[in-house]
């Protein structure tokens, strides 16, 4: 690691879009761990400012946090005024496929007016490193795996073309530079799978009703709050049936943004990453990974296969390797103990 590359990210000020959600929150976490000074923002739409306080008692560092709709392009003018940052990460979207199928305005005004927005007023306050939440979602299925990420892009739901959209937005702006204007940079992250909570317990992904990702499915049932885990189909071509995805470690995923923002505030050039382990895992090796290292029961019955689902999807992540030195560490194992670590002490009112 470059060590200018480290003091500029400690001595950095950073707006973090959706920080009181699942990877925001650890984000928020990792960063004033880091040393950085955070401007947090989120709507609550999907999450609740209750999870600042753990983050603060966790990081034992305070951080400035406003409730704040990335539409809202006064609100955020009003807070860059009176914060000076020198980088943004934007998590803030909404994320469910299913969702975005019912409601595509919703979607696009969101997650794509949401970051036409914001780019609006970070221009204007002359912020322009900017870490990009996108999708191993814009691959659709996948031609080949481990997937490069020069493969072909083709989004299947409105989710995952909200995230296609804003790729290519920041496409465009970092092609083009005006005159007398500072060039655009810009890290996109495609995540493929990211599970599991921070080791402490005291953060994690909190998913109001019924999940739709398979380890916060996979934990509610271990705990009892529903009867059993719906395996989605076991005739894919995999090797057991059912299908294969590249679950990461959400400290790894996390790890990765702080390796991007040091590869940005290092005047860095733009890049689109994949972030994943490079493994795939099958559905029926999870349950059974999870089973094995907390010592708990997950009831299961194999049902019909999901609509869109893709057979296998996984990452080759060799890039981030290449030009940021990143790599994931944590292994299915850790993913499972720590989902199950934090499903066992979360706080009664997310559960
Ligand atoms: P999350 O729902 O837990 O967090 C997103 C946060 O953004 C929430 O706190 C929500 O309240 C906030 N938000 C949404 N719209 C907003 C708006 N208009 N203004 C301000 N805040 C707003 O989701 P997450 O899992 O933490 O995902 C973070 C990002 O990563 C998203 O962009 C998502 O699309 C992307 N992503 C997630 C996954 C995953 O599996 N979790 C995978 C790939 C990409
Ligand atoms: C994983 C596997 C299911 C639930 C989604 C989005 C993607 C990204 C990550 C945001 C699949 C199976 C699941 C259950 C099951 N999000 N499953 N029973 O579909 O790979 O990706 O989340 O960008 O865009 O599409 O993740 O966790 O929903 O499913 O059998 O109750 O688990 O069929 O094979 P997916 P997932």
């Amino acid at each position: 690691m470059d060590d200018s590359n480290q003091a500029a990210l400690s001595r950095s000020t950073v707006l973090v879009t959706g920080a009181a959600g699942y990877i925001g929150s650890h984000a928020v976490t990792e960063l004033l761990r880091q040393g950085c000074r955070v401007v947090a923002v989120d709507n609550y739409s999907n999450s609740s400012s209750e999870v600042y306080a753990r983050i603060e008692r966790l990081a034992g560092a305070s951080f400035v946090r406003a409730e704040v709709d990335v539409r809202d392009d006064a609100a955020l003018d009003k807070l860059l005024s009176q914060h000076r940052v020198d980088a943004c990460i934007h998590f803030a979207a909404l994320k469910s496929v299913s969702e975005s199928m019912a409601q595509p305005l919703r979607y696009l005004d969101n997650n794509v007016g949401g970051l036409l927005t914001l780019l609006r007023v970070l221009r204007k306050h002359g912020v322009q490193g900017f870490v990009f939440s996108s999708s191993a979602t814009v691959y659709g299925d996948p031609v080949r795996v481990p997937v490069p990420e020069v493969a072909s892009l083709n989004a299947v739901s409105v989710y995952g073309a909200t995230k296609l959209m804003g790729e290519k937005i920041l496409q465009q702006l970092t092609a083009i530079t005006p005159e007398f204007e500072r060039p655009w940079r810009v890290v996109v992250l495609r995540y493929f799978n990211p599970v599991g909570a921070h080791p402490s317990g005291q953060i994690g992904e909190a998913p109001r009703g019924v999940p739709n990702n398979l380890m916060p499915c996979v934990a509610q049932v271990a705990a009892g709050l529903r009867p059993k885990l719906n395996i989605f189909g076991d005739t894919y071509p995999t090797p057991d049936g059912t299908c294969v995805r590249d679950y990461i470690h959400i400290q790894d995923l996390v790890a990765g943004h702080v390796a991007a923002l040091r590869h940005l505030l290092g005047d860095g050039a733009s890049l689109t990453l994949n972030l994943g382990t490079g493994l795939g895992t099958s559905v029926r090796q999870l349950v059974e990974t999870f089973m094995q290292v907390n010592g708990v029961a997950v009831p299961y019955e194999v049902v019909a296969p999901r609509a869109g689902d893709v057979a296998q999807c996984f990452a080759d992540p060799s890039l981030a390797h290449q030009v940021l030195g990143w790599r994931a560490h944590h292994d299915l194992a850790d993913m499972c103990r720590d989902a199950w670590r934090w499903q066992c002490s979360r706080p009664r009112s997310h559960a």
